[in-house]
């Protein structure tokens, strides 16, 4: 597939290379091609191309947002018309002071980010774990069982294309429902970061699905 990323640093650049190197076609859209995280995904993979925001994310099938959420609205207004009729997979997230909601738990960033792109279909993944588990998602020993990616999104097909994407990169894609269900993965990410970062358990755990 034609991928963009819009945003490489520590959530893009790994998903950009894995993605790369598993046969698709991937694009940074670049704001700046000489800034420190275009250079250095570039240096991990020289394979990934680089191109204005506009002609990478016009060429692109499913388009990746991994900014800050505070970017979202400088980084997508510009692009609204290239992205109508796409995928968008929401990577970011709202995280506030002490690590609270950003949004005061009242939206979600991703539909937040669904109203400066009506006409797209934003897909929430990749966001419940820190990026250590995008630069490795193997849990082995577990068997059949693989690391959980809980998605989120309004319409069926674009959520089946990036369950398709996860299931490449080793993850079980699960599929939480419609985009309102966002704000429970973006509260999902603040339970991660404090067991992780907050109460020193480290970055190496995920969910797993059970299900009878
Ligand atoms: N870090 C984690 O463990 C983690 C895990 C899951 C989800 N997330 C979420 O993922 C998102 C990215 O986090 P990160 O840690 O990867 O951030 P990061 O390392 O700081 O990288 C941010 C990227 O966004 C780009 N960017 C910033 N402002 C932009 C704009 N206005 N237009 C276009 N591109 C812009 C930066 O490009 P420049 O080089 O040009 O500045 C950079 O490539 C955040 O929303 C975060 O909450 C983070």
């Amino acid at each position: 597939m034609n991928l963009t990323f819009i945003g490489v640093g520590n959530v893009g650049a790994p998903l950009a290379d894995q993605l790369q190197k598993l046969g698709h076609s991937v694009t940074i859209a670049a704001r700046d091609p000489q800034s420190q995280t275009v250079q250095a995904a570039l240096e991990r993979n020289p394979s990934l191309a680089v191109q204005a925001p506009l002609p990478a994310v016009a060429a692109a099938e499913v388009v990746f947002l991994a900014t800050p959420l505070a970017a979202i609205a400088a980084a997508l207004s510009p692009l609204k018309t290239a992205l109508a009729g796409k995928v968008l997979v929401d990577c970011t997230n709202p995280v506030g002071p002490n690590l609270s909601h950003g949004l005061q738990s009242q939206t979600s960033g991703s539909e937040t980010i669904q109203a400066l792109v009506p006409e797209t279909q934003v897909v929430k993944a990749f966001t419940i774990y820190g990026f250590e588990n995008f630069e490795d998602s193997h849990y082995p020993g577990y068997g059949n069982l693989k690391p959980a990616m809980l998605i989120a999104g309004n319409d069926a097909a674009a959520k089946a294309t990036v369950a398709d994407l996860c299931q490449q990169l080793g993850w079980e894609p699960i599929d939480t429902g419609n985009l309102d269900m966002a704000l429970h993965l973006e509260h999902m990410t603040l339970l991660w970061i404090k067991m992780a970062r907050g109460q020193g358990r480290g970055a190496g755990f995920v969910w797993a699905m059970l299900q009878r």
